[in-house]
């Protein structure tokens, strides 16, 4: 079997047991145990335990990988650069603030990636994003295609006449919110509508499945998208940002089908 979809089965199986971890954790009801960055950024006991059992699981199977985890950050292995080449970017539960008010989206956010640990370089191997309240899984490996439980993902390939289903999100620290106020509005005239679902993995997700049209968002850490921009690209869209070489990251990132994504990326960065 090719490396990616190898790769791919360990995060669907791993992502499986942790979500399920998630799952039974939210209807013994969430402990809030730290903020972080911000007042609003949160972290519950859950997410703490999720990740714990993610990073136990990928040693046991893939013991020369590297990792780097939301609430664990990187291991010696990834600052010594892996043997394997190849490192774990894990959100053990994207939609933290979604999940300790019982919202049922929330994911875990699992993606193999090669190259330097960097978004700005690295290339996704395999992805997986699962949200347990749903039960949805949606999985990729490069080259392999982008599927939603045995269904092919194809982004769509132009909004409607009536204009594109977006959606967005907002940074925890309230120094951004007037930015990102700002770029809502200069987004608005291309928008049908506009969603903020609360879990960026879930947002490229569902680009990459055709439920959206297109996805912004300045702030983005690279747990936060580094499964759900696989899923998009192997359903046939785009997706780049403000970084260096317009890369997705945290400067911005922009997902969309082939027609929208420089109209898009143009209004969101203001240009
Ligand atoms: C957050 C969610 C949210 C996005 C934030 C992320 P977390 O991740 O993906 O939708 O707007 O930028 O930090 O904190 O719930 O893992």
């Amino acid at each position: 079997m090719p490396l990616e979809q190898d790769l791919q089965d360990v995060a669907i199986q791993i992502a499986r047991e942790a979500g399920e971890l998630a799952r039974r954790r939210r209807s013994e009801g969430v402990m809030i145990a730290a903020t972080k960055s911000a007042l609003a950024d949160i972290v519950t006991e859950a997410d703490r335990e999720v990740e714990a059992l993610i990073r136990t699981r990928l040693t046991e199977q893939r013991p020369g990988d590297g990792f780097l985890g939301e609430e664990s950050g990187a291991d010696r292995k990834l600052a010594e650069g892996p043997a394997t080449g190849i490192t774990w970017v894990v959100d053990p539960i994207d939609g933290t603030v979604n999940y300790a008010y019982g919202i049922p989206s929330y994911a875990v956010s699992i993606a193999a990636v090669t190259g330097s640990p960097e978004p700005e370089s690295w290339q996704a191997l395999a992805a997986v994003v699962f949200n347990p309240a749903s039960g949805e899984l949606f999985h990729a490996a490069r080259g392999h295609g982008a599927w939603l439980d045995g269904e092919r993902l194809a982004v769509n390939a132009e909004p409607s006449a009536a204009g594109a289903l977006l959606a967005t999100g907002f940074g925890y620290d309230p120094a951004t919110h007037a930015g990102d106020l700002a770029r809502v509005a200069r987004v608005m005239p291309l928008a049908r509508d506009l969603r903020r679902i609360g879990a960026a993995s879930l947002d490229l997700a569902f680009v990459a499945a055709g439920r959206l049209d297109g996805y912004f968002e300045r702030g983005l850490q690279p747990w936060d998208h580094a499964a759900g921009v696989l899923l998009v690209t192997e359903a046939g869209g785009l997706v780049g940002g403000g970084g260096p070489g317009r890369t997705a990251g945290t400067p911005m990132t922009v997902a969309t089908g082939p027609a929208l994504f420089e109209t898009l990326l143009r209004a969101a960065l203001g240009e």
